[in-house]
């Protein structure tokens, strides 16, 4: 079992990029509230999360964002500290630094030393000068604080930020030029998941995001980054995530009070901006604000904790059935079914023209009906369903994967969850008929395979 710093022990690591001479670069924020208010959560957000050159790490999110954490075991000395690593994501090398983490012996301040070298056999840390104090058996320590991070926020810098920006509003300089724009990470929302319905993304499905890319968009592979570098920049996207999500919910909580539109609305009403602000002074002294703002954070946590674990994983009850033309034939069926209305988007072709491209639909975000026909996704682009003919599946092409995309759906997008809608047989057929229908005679519903004159039948009839 993976255990954690204990909760509410706040670690100010500070981390500074070093090398880089550029104006500070910041990260975005959200628009619309009144100066007060947006000042009120830009520092709010900064004190947990810091910029993007002093990164803080704020111990109670579920990142891995230090080179290791670990207690300190029997027989400690000035200098060699016998450490059991309770997690370890980074080699432990010369000259990282190592920090009591509060609660322990250590005096808090000064606490800070130096590693000088690290013996993986014996697990002995030997650093470069004594602690302010004798280091105590059970003291907690982190090594490296935030290493994994101020790593991954250079190679994002390198990599990732010019279409997906700063702060990871998805709005980077590229992005104006992209037709399927880079995604915002700030919703907390990914789209190709390999968690059930309604769950976060597991880490891993963005390392398979960042590994493979999206074919058929922008979003380009990376698979000659080194492991741990592709480690770094997805704990690096799911800081940003964190962070923009915090951000948005205390924008959200605030918005309907104090944004620029209700105070015009409220002054209009004969309330003065003294008193408005004067009044939000209060609620926020008062504690109201950050309650609010602390149970949605427990609930993000929380979140994002569920979508780690093994229990999160979409797993087939059944082993896959094999694709046979009479699998194919049940998909197809389906496909075509009422029930599951896979075109009403899709279109009964397949080719992604189904009538709800054309239609007003309701906004899965707003649940409103949106301006004008076609569907959107819940960052508010217009967004089509694919096209099934061209084979090109942006969440992965293994049975596998369009069985998730099936199961659950495609998170922030239209594309529902049917995993409650079928047996497990029938959700295999539709992947057989999913995987198969590239390859399919144009007319909808007519026979089983495409066999045309030169070709050779693509399903064959044969048992398998
Ligand atoms: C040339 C522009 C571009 C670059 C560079 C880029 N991306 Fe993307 N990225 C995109 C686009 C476009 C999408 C949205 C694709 C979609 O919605 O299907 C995307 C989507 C994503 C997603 C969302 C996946 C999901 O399931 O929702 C992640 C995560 C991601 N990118 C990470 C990265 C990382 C990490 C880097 C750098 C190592 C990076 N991207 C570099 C364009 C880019
Ligand atoms: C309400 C509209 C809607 C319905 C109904 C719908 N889809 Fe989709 N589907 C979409 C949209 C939109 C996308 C593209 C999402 C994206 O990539 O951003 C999509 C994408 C897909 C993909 C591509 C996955 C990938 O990895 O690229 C598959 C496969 C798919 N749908 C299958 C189905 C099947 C099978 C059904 C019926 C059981 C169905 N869809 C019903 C809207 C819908």
């Amino acid at each position: 079992m993976r255990s954690r710093l204990p909760a509410l022990v706040v670690v100010a690591c500070v981390a500074v990029v070093s090398g880089c001479g550029r104006s500070e670069p910041t990260f975005s924020s959200r628009q619309g509230l009144a100066p007060a208010m947006d000042e009120y959560v830009r520092t709010s957000i900064d004190q947990k999360f810091g910029i993007p050159n002093d990164i803080r790490v704020w111990d109670r999110l579920p990142l891995r964002p230090h080179a290791a954490t670990a207690v300190v075991g029997e027989g400690a000395q000035d200098k060699i500290l016998p450490l059991t690593l309770v997690e370890q994501h980074r080699d432990l090398v010369n000259g990282q630094e190592v920090v009591w983490v509060a609660g322990t012996s250590m005096p808090q301040d000064s606490a800070k030393v130096k590693a000088e070298s690290w013996n993986a056999e014996a697990n002995l840390l030997k650093l470069s000068a004594a602690p302010p104090a004798p280091p105590k058996t059970g003291d907690r320590v982190v090594v490296g604080p935030g290493a994994v991070l101020v790593h991954g926020r250079a190679l994002y810098a390198e990599h990732c930020q010019h279409c997906h920006g700063v702060g990871g509003d998805g709005k980077g300089p590229t992005a104006p030029y992209l037709n399927i724009r880079p995604r915002d990470y700030r919703k907390g929302l990914f789209k190709f998941t390999s968690t059930k319905e309604g769950l976060k993304a597991h880490r891993d499905d963005l390392g398979r995001i960042v590994e493979e890319g999206i074919p058929g968009t922008y979003m380009p592979s990376f698979k000659l980054l080194k492991k741990n570098e592709s480690q770094a920049i997805i704990e690096y996207v799911l800081y940003l995530s964190m962070r923009g999500e915090t951000e948005y919910a205390l924008y959200n909580i605030l918005a309907g009070d104090y944004s620029n539109d209700s105070i015009a609305t409220r002054v209009k009403d004969g309330e003065t901006e003294d008193k408005i602000v004067s009044e939000f002074v209060t609620r926020v002294k008062e504690g109201e604000i950050d309650d609010d703002a602390s149970s949605m954070l427990e609930k993000m946590i929380g979140d994002w904790t569920t979508a780690q674990t093994p229990e999160a994983i979409i797993v087939p009850k059944e082993k896959r059935y094999a694709s046979d033309a009479a699998s194919i034939e049940r998909g197809r069926a389906l496909y075509l079914s009422n029930n599951l209305n896979c075109v009403a988007c899709h279109g009964d072709s397949g080719l992604g023209d189904g009538i709800q491209t054309y239609s007003i639909t309701v906004n899965t975000e707003t649940q409103k009906p949106n301006l004008e026909p076609g569907l959107y996704d819940t960052w508010g682009n217009k967004i089509k369903p694919r096209n099934l003919r061209l084979g090109m599946f942006r969440g992965g092409r293994r049975p596998i994967d369009v069985y998730a995309r099936i199961e659950a759906g495609i998170k922030g997008t239209p594309m529902p969850a049917f995993g409650g809608k079928m047996t497990e047989q029938q959700k295999w057929d539709l992947v057989n008929y999913i995987l198969e229908l590239p390859h399919e005679a144009r007319t909808p519903g007519t026979g089983v395979a495409p066999v045309t004159a030169n070709a050779a039948p693509a399903a064959p009839a044969a048992a398998h």
